[in-house]
């Protein structure tokens, strides 16, 4: 395969996207820290006239049924929870990368988002079967971000996908991250790890979107969170919710039994749970995008 771009290309371009919003960082920031309470993520909410108005939306529309309209901000982040407001808050603002459509791995518009919510909500799951005590909330967090630098590579990869496919049924790469890099000098994890860096994400963010295939490689403090989001992410391709032409060409690393005490049953339970969560969180998105 020929080299399309270099890496030092694809640094620029990541050195030109748009920060997070303040709120967002902040939120972000509040994740990290496992002794945060709900009225902080509140008070971050309400200093945001847009992102209120969007939670408000989402706890109104019909996908939750609720009889009553919630007209106040507290009651409505109560209700929905601090990891769905987080998604509301990433999906407002780094839309562009989430949501457009992945042309560089024949993913449909939207595909990201799904896949990345899905990851999130089974990496949370996965992380309570971890060896040591690890914060859910942070693997939900990393769950969403974690494939970020696929917004960016996409835009380079173009039409390579079928090559890459062709490439991967022959052997002759070991996996799609080995297919980026042949062609772009840098693959998505490490794409990502750079849209982290320049968000100044926690430390443990940057740590899953860069090694979220190679969690072996993450350093000991971070690994089992690491893993949870490596399986977490497996479990949301297995379901069916991939990003286009690279679902299912990563390996599951076996070592994750190392760190997180999961047995065949769990998966299954795990993987059948969230989509019935997830159909219900993306109806509520769905609805208040076509209102
Ligand atoms: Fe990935
Ligand atoms: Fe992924």
């Amino acid at each position: 395969m020929d080299r399309k771009f270099d890496r030092d290309t694809i640094i620029e371009a990541i050195r030109r996207v748009p920060l997070l919003s303040p709120s967002a960082s902040r939120l972000l920031e509040l994740t990290a820290d496992p002794d945060h309470d709900l009225s902080q993520t509140i008070d971050i909410v309400k200093c945001d006239a847009p992102l209120t108005a969007h939670v408000l939306r989402i706890v109104n529309s019909a996908a939750f049924g609720l009889l009553n309209k919630v007209d106040s901000i507290d009651r409505a982040v109560a209700y929905l929870g601090e990891r769905l407001v987080i998604s509301i808050a990433l999906g407002d603002n780094a839309g562009a990368l989430f949501n457009k459509p992945l042309a560089g791995y024949d993913g449909e518009k939207g595909a990201l988002w799904r896949h990345d919510l899905l990851t999130a909500m089974a990496s949370r799951q996965v992380s309570q079967k971890a060896r040591v005590e690890l914060n859910a909330g942070l693997a939900f967090t990393g769950g969403i971000l974690h494939d970020i630098g696929k917004g960016i590579l996409s835009d380079f990869l173009h039409d390579t996908a079928p090559e890459l496919v062709e490439q991967l049924e022959k052997h002759a790469i070991v996996d799609y991250l080995e297919g980026e890099r042949a062609l772009l000098g840098i693959d998505h994890a490490e794409a990502g790890f750079e849209v982290a860096k320049c968000w100044q994400l926690p430390e443990a963010l940057q740590m899953i979107i860069r090694y979220h295939h190679q969690p072996q490689e993450a350093p000991e403090a971070y690994r089992a969170l690491v893993y949870a989001v490596h399986v977490g992410d497996i479990i949301a391709m297995m379901g069916g919710c991939g990003t286009g032409a690279d679902t299912l060409q990563y390996p599951l690393d076996q070592r994750y039994s190392d760190y997180l005490d999961l047995t065949f049953d769990d998966l299954a339970l795990i993987l059948l749970e969230t989509q019935e969560e997830f159909r219900r969180i993306e109806a509520s998105f769905h609805e208040t995008k076509e209102n």
